[in-house]
């Protein structure tokens, strides 16, 4: 059996491995302790809002699934998502002022603008615990135009 001494080193391809790693920006996860699955709203009527460092959660449990995502409306920074109307078969939550709507699961704009950050989730046992948000610049998208109103409901 070789040695480890005996094996041949490819400096240029070591340096290279090190350049790459030093350039690899650390993403640590960090999970919060958010609350107990009972204390969020059953049958996604609403959210619980979370209060973290950084930013407020709305906490949502969806047929069986628990969901993290930003509570601020990005539309005027309201802090309403977790009271929004929630389309369970859809997983979007309207916000309750202008009906900017999202999806629960990737924070994607449905209707409106923008997007809201989604926080990974883990459920042990009966306790809930999210990605910790980092830090992140707030600005409200308005006063850029609401969405159009049909001339009509018929
Ligand atoms: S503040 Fe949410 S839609 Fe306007």
């Amino acid at each position: 059996m070789k040695k480890n001494d005996d094996l041949p080193i490819d400096d240029d391809a070591l340096n290279e491995a090190r350049q790459t790693f030093s350039e690899v920006e650390p993403k640590l996860h960090t999970f919060v302790l958010a609350c107990k699955v009972k204390d969020i709203p059953k049958n996604g009527s609403r959210g619980k809002v979370i209060f973290c460092e950084h930013d407020e959660v709305a906490v949502y449990l969806i047929k069986g699934k628990v969901y993290a995502i930003s509570n601020i409306c990005p539309h005027q920074l309201s802090p309403l998502l977790s009271e929004g109307y929630i389309n369970k078969d859809e997983l979007t939550v309207a916000c309750p002022l202008h009906g900017w709507t999202y999806r629960i699961d990737t924070g994607a704009s449905v209707i409106g603008g923008g997007g809201v950050p989604t926080y990974a989730v883990k459920v042990i046992d009966d306790e809930v615990w999210i990605e910790d948000p980092a830090p992140r610049d707030l600005a409200p998208i308005w006063p850029d135009p609401l969405p159009d109103e049909p001339d009509s409901f018929d």
